[in-house]
C-alpha cells in the first residue's frame, strides 16, 4: 500500500521535507513493484536514487546538526551509516543479480526508516536546528 505524504511526517524544514518526500516516493515505487505494476528494471533506478539519497540527504542533515551544535550528532550519524550500509548491501545484491533483491525486505527497510528514524530520531534535532535556522536564515544554514 503506498503511503501518502502528510503533514504528520513533515518536520517543517522545507528542504529536508522535500528530501524525505523523495524517499517516500522511492518506497512507493518499491511498493508498486511488489504489486507487479512497475517494471522490475526500474529497480536499478530506485537503488541508485537510494544511494544518492544517503550521500546527499544525510550530508545535508549532518551539516545542519553540526552547525547547530546538536548534542545527539554522533548517535545520529551512526544511525545514518547503518542505513547506508544496508542500502549498499541491496545495491551489491542487485549488481550480482537483479533477482537477488528481496523487494519485501527493501520495502520494509525504507518503511521502518520512515517510522523510526524520520518520524522519531529526526524530530529530536528540531529543538537545536530550528532556532539555528531562525537565527541565521536558511541561506547561512545551508538550505
Ligand atoms: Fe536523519
Amino acid at each position: 500500500m503506498p503511503i501518502e505524504w502528510n503533514d504528520g511526517i513533515a518536520l517543517g524544514i522545507d528542504v529536508i521535507d522535500q528530501e524525505h518526500m523523495a524517499l517516500v516516493s522511492l518506497m512507493n515505487q518499491v511498493s508498486e513493484m511488489l504489486e507487479g505494476s512497475a517494471e522490475f528494471e526500474s529497480l536499478a533506478k530506485v537503488i541508485q536514487q537510494l544511494e544518492e539519497y544517503c550521500d546527499l540527504h544525510f550530508a545535508h542533515e549532518e551539516d545542519l546538526m553540526r552547525k547547530a551544535n546538536y548534542d545527539g550528532l554522533a548517535a545520529h550519524i551512526t544511525s545514518h551509516r547503518r542505513f547506508t550500509t544496508q542500502v549498499n548491501e541491496f545495491s551489491q545484491q542487485f549488481k550480482e543479480s537483479a533477482h537477488n533483491v528481496d523487494l519485501q525486505a527493501l520495502h520494509f527497510l525504507i518503511e521502518d526508516w520512515l517510522v523510526n528514524h524520520i518520524q522519531k530520531t529526526d524530530r529530536d534535532y528540531l529543538p537545536a536546528v530550528k532556532p539555528y535556522i531562525k537565527a541565521h536564515g536558511p541561506k547561512l544554514a545551508g538550505l
